[in-house]
């Protein structure tokens, strides 16, 4: 085991710059299917909006997932030794207690681009654990990034929960689950999980719920830019469409105009006709045998795979080669 002296909690903020999501923002809307990086749905507002949608009783995955993780959690213990947890996409750092409560690490970094939430849960996290040394890191963890100097030496385990992977196109995850091998280095850990093929009828409901809180967060996602961006979307002239595309394997999300729009973002216009859509989301669905294989061309071996009574969701345990 090597050292690691626990420093007092500090935020290590590599928050991307306001230049970088206009440009990707105006990327997006530039093509000729106007898309909105996922990522932008998660400001302190939409944080909040998408813990709502994990207690919503039509959105399975979080429930079902935490289920798993609650039922293994002495298996995590025989099998996983890793001095630090680095969490991808950390949120409010609920599921992640049942991994420091079994591996029971020395360190713990979560990585989140919502950095009033990713603060406040992580000094939730410090109070809840006082001997865990905490590294909040606000970074886009969908690009390369540097893991905080003091948990560089450290044996890691990542740790990948909710299907996030799920946003990523397949090639785009491949890419990403090669740098995590990268991050983590041969013999290092990894937890992910994944959401897996199931009825489209309950794919459908999950995306849109009888309340309106996905609704809700995925209009956000506008304000959210009105508010970085100084931009004009009006928020009422959209209407959330969340369909399952059977041949792709993949919810898709769009935000549909309902009328002719011209929107003023960071000194250009961008005009969006009446019924055009804005693709905010793809969440990907797998089977266990794709699942297995992508984490393996990635650069990893297989440990473990988990899953619940009704085959809604995996879990699934890996060591890069
Ligand atoms: C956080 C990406 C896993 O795809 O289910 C939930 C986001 N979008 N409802 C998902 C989401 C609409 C969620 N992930």
């Amino acid at each position: 085991m090597s050292e690691i002296v626990k420093t007092p909690f500090e935020l290590f903020d590599r928050q991307p710059p306001l230049p970088t999501m206009s440009s990707e923002i105006l990327t997006g809307l530039g093509e000729e299917q106007k898309r909105i990086p996922p990522k932008y749905f998660y400001d302190a507002a939409g944080s909040k909006l998408f813990d709502a949608i994990t207690e919503l009783p039509e959105y399975y995955p979080t429930r079902t997932e935490v289920g798993i993780l609650e039922r293994r959690s002495a298996d995590f213990r025989a099998l996983i030794d890793a001095e630090s947890v680095v969490e991808y996409g950390s949120g409010s750092s609920m599921k992640v207690r049942i991994l420091l409560e079994s591996v029971r690490p020395a360190a713990y970094v979560p990585v989140d681009i919502s950095k009033e939430h990713l603060v406040g849960a992580a000094r939730s996290i410090q109070v809840d654990f006082p001997d865990l040394a905490v590294y909040p890191t606000c970074d886009d963890y969908t690009k390369p990034f540097q893991l905080p100097q003091p948990v560089a030496g450290l044996s890691q385990i990542a740790f990948f929960p909710g299907s996030s992977i799920g946003n990523f196109a397949p090639s785009e995850a491949d890419v990403f689950l090669a740098n995590v091998a990268r991050v983590v280095g041969p013999g290092g850990w990894f937890m992910i999980g994944a959401d897996l093929k199931k009825d489209p009828r309950v794919l459908h409901s999950a995306y849109n719920d009888s309340s309106g809180v996905t609704a809700a967060f995925n209009k956000n996602v506008l304000r959210h830019i009105n508010q970085a961006l100084d931009s004009d979307f009006d928020l009422d002239a959209y209407a959330h469409e969340a369909v399952y595309n059977e041949i792709d394997g993949r919810i898709e999300m769009y935000l549909t105009a309902t009328s002719d729009q011209v929107v003023s973002i960071a000194g250009e216009t961008v005009r969006i006709r009446e019924s055009e859509r804005l693709h905010t989301e793809n969440s990907h669905k797998y089977s266990v045998d794709e699942f297995r294989a992508k984490v393996e061309g990635g650069g990893f071996e297989i440990v473990e795979t988990w899953t619940d009574e009704r085959a809604y969701f995996l879990v699934l345990l890996a060591r890069a080669r």
